[in-house]
């Protein structure tokens, strides 16, 4: 837990919002398109963007995080919009997840395996019949790009990795690809990414 609360705790603590307030693309495009009054979970959330902007549209929100600081910070975002949501702060190793969700959600969230398919294993779990996943993550070609994300391959993802881990898995692929697009996220985020897409709905 330390490693990733201590760094993005440190990234979190500058002034301001490191990947902006305006909510990511993908997952604001998924979100316009949920039922009213929806549950969604969204993991690793950071400092709150996507979060925020599904509460806006009425839904009932959670965000989880390791980094405290980044929670904190999606709170004072929620307030200063008069919303509120619930927090789970901890790491992703030692998720114990209780509730169900109509979706779940992430963007950017870089992980190891096998903890990456522990994870997308217990999403699923959590997702009520025929709730949906969606993720927008850095691919292997982002490796040689200036615009965000690790700089180790082990973190990067490829569309070939993930449908198979997927396809162990109670889920149907509604869309998965990689592909370059603009990004406009805040202070690093900007400009030609290379990015996998990710939708898939519980079975
Ligand atoms: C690149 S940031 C993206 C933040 C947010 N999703 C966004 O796009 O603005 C990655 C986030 O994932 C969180 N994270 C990374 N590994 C994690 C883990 N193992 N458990 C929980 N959170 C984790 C970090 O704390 C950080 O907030």
């Amino acid at each position: 837990m330390n490693d990733q609360r201590k760094f993005w705790n440190e990234r979190f603590g500058r002034e301001g919002y490191f990947y902006g307030t305006t909510a990511n693309c993908y997952l604001a495009s998924h979100i316009d398109t949920l039922l009213p009054q929806q549950t969604i979970l969204f993991l690793g959330e950071g400092e709150g963007r996507n979060a925020v902007y599904a509460l806006e549209r009425g839904h009932t929100v959670t965000a989880l995080d390791a980094a405290e600081i980044g929670l904190a910070k999606t709170a004072m975002l929620a307030q200063s919009k008069g919303l509120e949501l619930s927090l789970i702060h901890t790491d992703l190793e030692f998720w114990n997840p209780t509730q169900q969700y109509d979706a779940i959600m992430c963007s950017f969230l870089h992980l190891y395996e096998p903890l990456r398919s522990e994870v997308f294993a217990k999403a699923l779990k959590q997702l009520n019949e025929g709730g949906i996943f969606v993720g927008e993550f850095f691919s292997i070609h982002q490796f040689s790009k200036t615009t965000g994300g690790p700089k180790d391959l082990n973190l990067l993802y490829a569309a070939d990795q993930l449908s198979a881990i997927l396809q162990t898995m109670p889920c149907e692929i509604l869309e998965l690809c990689e592909m370059d697009t603009q990004l406009n996220e805040g202070l690093v985020h900007n400009g030609l990414a290379s990015v996998v897409r990710l939708k898939v709905q519980k079975q």
